[in-house]
């Protein structure tokens, strides 16, 4: 989906977007041409843009001050692209937000050193909000955020990781994230200790259920309603709530593992037809919508407004989207 078809659900912010849309354009490195076109690629592709939305709906809990709220939400959403273009390196991805890779068009050095550029900016972005407590928040979120990436990434292809261990990590990897934006937004807006709390909390939980929902869409959805490639996650190595489920249901002799020790694609084909055609997308949809409900929940100290009612309204989408 790209920013317009999600941008319906994000009620009172929606107009202030393109502000974080300008801010985002005018980060190119000029003095380079070659990696500036690159970073236009990138960039232009839009993508949902929940990220910078949530970080905007929070700041409606205080002072909507959007001189340090366009930058915190550009910052994030740099943030989440640049992991977007380096994982698309190390998954040797052809496609994203519907177009090429940077990876496919510019080869995988001048990738890498475009999403170093990236972060390195969004570094620049956050320290613009002037908040000391943002900052540290924001460093935490990276920290957190690459020690999940690499769990997973150093997992590859390990079988015997649990449910548990999953949880770990995509609570890094992506609702770490979510869960800044939200409560970086309400810290910028200087709402009170309370809300920022549940806005956090919100983000989280949020962030989980967009992750389930993202890894069961890659059995499940059209690559290309989704704009990237369906069915890789397992071909690749990791293990997602699905695949997992299955494990566990068939504990013994499971084509997973026969995957895992000898990547024979029959083996592939076969896990990936036992997920399809048995309840387990289902199991795996309930668990994301516990995770939406609990988002709900934290939003009960938050007061009745178009800001509540926008957040609920997101946390509804994040489990009906279908890209
Ligand atoms: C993709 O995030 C990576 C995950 C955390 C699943 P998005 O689905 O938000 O990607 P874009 O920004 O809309 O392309
Ligand atoms: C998200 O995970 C990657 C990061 C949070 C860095 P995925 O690997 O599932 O994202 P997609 O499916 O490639 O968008
Ligand atoms: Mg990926
Ligand atoms: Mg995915």
């Amino acid at each position: 989906m790209n920013s317009q078809a999600a941008s319906g659900v994000y009620g009172p912010v929606r107009d202030d977007l393109p502000r974080v849309e300008t801010l985002l354009q005018s980060l190119r490195p000029n003095e380079f041409p070659f990696l500036a076109r690159i970073m236009n690629h990138v960039l232009e592709a839009g993508g949902k843009r929940i990220r910078p939305a949530l970080a905007l709906l929070a700041g409606k809990l205080g002072n909507y001050d959007l001189d340090h709220l366009v930058p915190l939400a550009a910052s994030i959403e740099l943030l989440h692209t640049a992991t977007l273009v380096h994982d698309d390196v190390i998954d040797n991805a052809p496609t994203r937000r519907g177009r090429p890779t940077a990876n496919a068009l510019a080869g995988n050095a001048a990738t890498v050193m475009v999403g170093d550029y990236m972060f390195a900016h969004a570094a620049e972005l956050v320290a613009r909000t002037g908040n000391i407590d943002v900052i540290r928040l924001f460093a935490d979120t990276l920290m957190e955020m690459a020690t999940g990436e690499l769990h997973q990434d150093m997992s590859a292809y390990a079988y015997g990781e649990g449910t548990r261990d999953y949880f770990n990590r995509i609570a890094g990897k992506t609702a770490s994230l979510f869960a800044t934006a939200a409560k970086g937004g309400a810290m910028v807006a200087g709402a009170p200790d309370e809300q920022v709390e549940a806005l956090r909390a919100y983000g989280e939980s949020l962030g989980m259920a967009f992750q389930i929902v993202d890894d069961i869409l890659d059995f499940s959805g059209d690559a290309d309603e989704m704009g990237k490639p369906a069915g890789s996650d397992l071909m690749q190595g990791t293990l997602t709530l699905p695949s997992l489920i299955l494990i566990e249901r068939y504990p013994a002799n499971n084509p997973v593992k026969r995957y895992f020790s000898g990547h024979r694609t029959e083996s592939l084909r076969r896990s990936l037809a036992m997920i399809r055609e048995s309840n387990i997308l289902e199991e795996s949809f309930n668990v994301a919508v516990d995770f939406r409900d609990r988002a709900l929940a934290s939003l009960e100290v938050i007061p009745a407004s178009e800001t509540k009612e926008t957040l609920t309204d997101i946390a509804y989408w994040v489990t009906q989207r279908r890209s």
